[in-house]
């Protein structure tokens, strides 16, 4: 199901720098994901990176397990809530598919530009579908590259061969929302902040 930390390790000094490339699609994120949490929602989410957005919306709710299977990602995430003085975030190296906690676990699931990344999204999805408990959320954003970039299927697999690109899976948003759908969500929001880009809040039902 998973494609390798090494890229990711290596790319965590630099993606830790890079700025949000539309802030004011990030800030409308965050502001929709906040309607679905409550000072006791307890969160997990994959594929975390270096915990910016875990971090902005710790004080918004109980408990968040941030995880990722880049322990570079994670060294930064953890400096960044400690200097934010950020405690109730516990973080976690582990692919979303080896990931071992209980089922229904969690109120909020998050899993943002990560499932473009997955081998098996449909696995991970119905993984999420497991840990969520009845009711609960799974919040999205991902890049649908079939969409925008088509042309990349054709030149990334080379680029992987030689280490440089991460494995990429290419689906269109409808595609995902199927998905979605069909591992037992009903779609409760969806936007597109931009051609090829989808951002979904699911209701496990
Ligand atoms: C594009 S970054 C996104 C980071 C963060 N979610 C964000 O929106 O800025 C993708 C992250 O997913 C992690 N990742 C990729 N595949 C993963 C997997 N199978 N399990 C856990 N983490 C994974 C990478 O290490 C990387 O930190």
């Amino acid at each position: 199901m998973s494609g390798s930390p090494r890229f990711w390790d290596r790319m965590a000094a630099r993606y830790a720098k890079s700025p949000i490339r539309n802030e004011a699609a990030y800030q409308e994120k965050l502001r929709i994901t906040r309607e679905y949490f409550s000072a006791d929602s307890q969160v997990m989410e994959f594929g975390c990176g270096t915990g910016t957005t875990a971090i902005s919306h710790a004080p918004f709710v109980e408990h968040i397990l941030a995880t990722d299977f880049s322990s570079k990602m994670l060294d930064i995430a953890r400096g960044k809530a400690e200097a934010a003085g950020i405690s109730n975030i516990a973080f976690e190296c582990t692919s979303i598919d080896e990931l071992a906690t209980d089922n229904q676990s969690f109120d909020v699931i998050m899993g943002h530009s990560i499932l473009h990344l997955v081998e098996d999204r449909d696995a991970v999805i119905t993984k999420v579908h497991g840990l969520l408990k009845t009711g609960g959320y799974f919040i999205s954003s991902t890049v649908c590259l079939d969409e925008n970039l088509p042309i990349l299927k054709y030149v990334l697999p080379i680029g992987r061969l030689v280490g440089l690109v991460p494995l990429v899976r290419f689906f269109t948003g409808q595609q995902l929302i199927e998905s979605v759908r069909q591992a037992g969500f009903e779609i409760a929001h969806q936007w597109q902040p931009a051609k090829g880009s989808v951002f979904i809040v699911a209701k496990r039902i």
